[in-house]
């Protein structure tokens, strides 16, 4: 298990990117949120490595040193990025944000970039912080306003409750005969079906965020958006939904086995709790605010 290890500017391990990185300009999910077959959508048809996306009138570097240690965003992610370029999505000037699964850091740039006041950035892939880290500084950010934290979220006890969370979690099924060795493994898959980060993420909550506070997440449809709904709203957390993508299942780090994660997902949908039609399934960027009168738990 990983211990919970906390790291803050000046960040000994930053890297400098190697020389022969080129720049992608990374597509966004389209203005009609239905993303072409195979443009993108499968998780990249050649994972890039390095890109640059706009963010609020901001265009951003993003970079990742070692594809297969850090996750570089697919659509899935960058859907939220999207919802949160749209006239709904909340102000993140001031905020004191906590970005849960941050890999490469695409969340916590983005927050940093649109004047948030402080991000922490959680993962469980102790890759995650120095590459967040270096997106940060590469990009001309205060990096002292980033604390990078390598620790599963189940174990994670700050001593501060965030103003707004932002998440995506892994959302497909694990199952041992296509486990990962590398950095991968925690990015893409989650067990319980795909569900245990969400879980982690809805139990979690109150713990985390502050009354009044928001939480933003990119939810997959194969990972049972309307039990999370039904879970938080249950504790009278607001529910709305920014924006729909429809894309691609992102298999292509798994395409020798395709055929055994679409059957699990399969089994998923016959018992309700995922969605998808083919190989086509949909993300829902979703913003919950925690009542302003919430009691502590
Ligand atoms: C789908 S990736 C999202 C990365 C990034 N936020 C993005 O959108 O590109 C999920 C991230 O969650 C991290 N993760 C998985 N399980 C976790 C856990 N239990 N606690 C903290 N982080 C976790 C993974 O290592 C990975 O970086």
């Amino acid at each position: 298990m990983v211990s919970v290890l906390e790291s803050r500017w000046p960040f000994p391990s930053i890297r400098k990117a190697p020389a022969a990185m080129t720049d992608t300009l990374i597509q966004m999910p389209t203005q009609r949120r239905v993303l072409p077959v195979g443009e993108n959508g499968s998780l990249w048809e050649a994972r890039p490595s390095c890109g640059i996306f706009e963010f609020r009138g901001m265009r951003l570097r993003l970079a990742v040193e070692d594809p297969a240690e850090v996750l570089f965003p697919t659509d899935c992610g960058l859907s939220l990025i999207a919802a949160l370029n749209g006239g709904d999505a909340p102000d993140l000037k001031g905020v004191n944000a906590l970005d849960i699964g941050a890999g490469s850091g695409l969340y916590s740039l983005a927050l940093l970039a649109a004047g948030a006041e402080r991000v922490t950035a959680l993962d469980i892939n102790p890759a995650s912080a120095a590459q967040t880290a270096a997106n940060v500084v590469s990009n001309g950010l205060d990096a002292t306003r980033l604390t990078c934290v390598t620790s599963p979220l189940e174990e994670y006890t700050p001593d501060e409750r965030f103003d707004l969370v932002i998440t995506n979690p892994p959302h497909l099924p694990y199952d041992p005969s296509y486990a990962r060795d590398d950095g991968l493994e925690t990015a893409l898959v989650a067990r319980r079906g795909g569900r245990a980060v969400y879980d982690s993420v809805v139990e979690r909550m109150d713990t985390l965020l502050a009354p009044g506070g928001t939480l933003l997440m990119a939810h997959s449809s194969l990972a049972d958006i309307p039990r999370t709904i039904t879970e938080l709203t249950a504790r009278a957390y607001e529910s709305d939904t920014l924006a729909i993508f429809e894309m691609d299942i992102p298999l292509l780090a798994y395409t020798e086995h395709k055929d055994a994660m679409l059957s699990l997902l399969k089994e998923r949908r016959a018992a309700g709790r995922a969605d998808f039609d083919g190989s086509r399934f949909t993300v829902h960027a979703l913003m919950f605010r925690r009542p302003l009168d919430a009691t502590e738990r």
